[in-house]
């Protein structure tokens, strides 16, 4: 029937228990390449320090600016924290649309576009009084020797503006700034997206030392001994590694379980050869694989009684949100059958029911990889803590597990089979990165005080 023929065409992509045990432990392998100093020059994996030694012990306060950029919106923030702990945060945001043109263009516009939509911002909101101390989310892979410096490695996702790659974009950002003037802030702290929803979760939650996304790309972070990161000097205490997992497989270890249908996401994607592992999770690509399966699936005449339209041939016109349509419990069998025939197609019942399940294995795979991954860096915790059983909390975001309607249900069961050693409470960061962001810019600021 539909589902069999489903599963036999996608076999390579249906993970077993002892694959996903075997790919949790490359990532361990690959972790560790990272963190060491003779390894970390060639490691696809890049363990970044952040220069973020604790989540918040609640004595963050003040008012806080943040900017929030690199995922599916760009956010500028007003984030207030009070005195005590369980009093309340504060936030005030507002999207601004980036054009394309800024995505592709010239670094420094990109970045003064950023700060234009600060200024705006600013007026609209009256907050022009006082000097603010400002947090910016950038959630790119960057090389961080302090909290308020960071040179880019390489653009990921949809970004490569030109001239930024190798710069430090705190001072791109604080040149835009005085570029467009009339804006009294100091750029105090640059964080991940990981460590951003981290720190959101920390706050509420002492135990969270892990910051997932699954959203248009994805990555982790998590608390490392100091001893064990050869890049920073000092073997006292604890860091936040942001691990940039999206990288795995860039050199070559997932080679077996990447399959054809990836390769062609690779091959015509901006980035080709890099960031692996995330083509074959994130919402940016997910929609995009099933598109692939679906066309060549109909040209084999597996579907659609072999027809095929000019939108299943053309890239970008399936997309993640509508796997989160077509798997949803009641309704994605409709669901599946407008989407199928906006794109000019002509769907039977089984065919209704094939896509369903060709969206299943895709997402499911995804949600198997992050575990598998996950699952790395818990056990990693665990033997550095020296314990039997660990207890900790993890904090998710992104649009993917946020809106896909099973995703994080799967997500979570595949984890506790993997490591049943490990307990772990699931958080979602519902207010985003940049609550984070803030914590960790009350930190610097109290730091900077000190230091005067
Ligand atoms: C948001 C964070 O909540 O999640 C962003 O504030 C982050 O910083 C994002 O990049 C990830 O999700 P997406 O789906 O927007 O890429
Ligand atoms: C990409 C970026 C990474 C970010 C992730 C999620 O993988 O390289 O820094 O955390 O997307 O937004």
């Amino acid at each position: 029937d539909q589902i069999k023929k489903v599963d036999r065409y996608l076999y390579a992509m249906r993970l077993s228990d002892d694959q996903l045990a075997d790919i949790s432990a490359r990532f361990r392998q690959e972790m560790e390449k990272g963190l060491s100093n003779e390894s970390n020059a060639t490691a696809a994996v890049k363990m970044l320090p952040t220069h973020v030694y604790s989540t918040p012990d609640g004595s963050e306060k003040g008012e806080f600016l943040a900017l929030d950029l690199g995922g599916s919106k760009f956010k500028v923030l007003q984030v207030k924290v009070s005195e005590d702990r369980k009093g309340k945060v504060q936030m005030e945001s507002e999207t601004f649309p980036i054009p394309e043109e800024f995505l592709n263009g010239r670094g420094t516009e990109l970045f003064e576009h950023v700060a234009e939509s600060l200024k705006s911002f600013l007026r609209k909101h009256h907050i022009n009084h006082t000097r603010k101390a400002l947090g910016f989310t950038f959630s790119f892979p960057c090389a961080q020797s302090k909290i308020d410096e960071g040179v880019l490695l390489s653009w990921s996702k949809n970004f490569k503006a030109r001239g930024v790659q190798g710069n430090n974009v705190v001072q791109l950002l604080r040149k835009a700034i005085q570029k467009v003037g009339d804006v009294d802030v100091d750029v105090l702290a640059m964080v991940n997206d990981t460590v951003g929803a981290m720190m959101t979760c920390g706050y509420d939650d002492q135990n969270c030392e892990v910051g997932v996304i699954i959203g248009t790309g994805t990555n982790a972070c998590y608390i490392e001994e100091m001893r064990h990161i050869d890049l920073v000097e000092g073997d006292e205490g604890r860091m936040c590694i942001n691990t940039e997992w999206g990288a795995f497989g860039d050199d070559g270890v997932l080679d077996d379980f990447i399959t054809s249908f990836d390769r062609e996401i690779d091959a015509a994607s901006i980035n080709p050869g890099k960031q692996l592992f995330e083509k074959m999770v994130s919402g940016m690509y997910m929609g995009e694989l099933v598109r692939l399966i679906l066309l060549k699936m109909a040209k084999k005449g597996l579907l659609f009684r072999g027809q095929v339209s000019d939108a299943l041939r053309t890239k970008g016109t399936f997309q993640t949100k509508h796997i989160c349509l077509i798997e949803q419990y009641k309704g994605g069998l409709e669901n599946t059958k407008e989407i199928l025939e906006d794109l000019g197609l002509n769907p039977s019942e089984d065919d209704c029911i094939a896509v369903q399940h060709v969206c299943t294995i895709v997402s499911f795979r995804s949600a198997n990889l992050v575990a598998a991954a996950l699952a790395a860096i818990l056990t990693r915790i665990r033997e550095n803590k020296k314990l039997k059983t660990l207890r900790t909390t993890v904090g998710v975001d992104g649009t993917v597990y946020r809106t896909h309607p099973q995703y994080p249900k799967r997500l979570h069961k595949v984890v506790r089979h993997l490591v049943p050693d490990c307990h772990v409470r699931f958080v979602l960061s519902e207010s985003g990165s940049a609550k984070g962001a803030a914590m960790v810019t009350a930190v610097a600021q109290r730091l900077a005080s000190q230091r005067k």
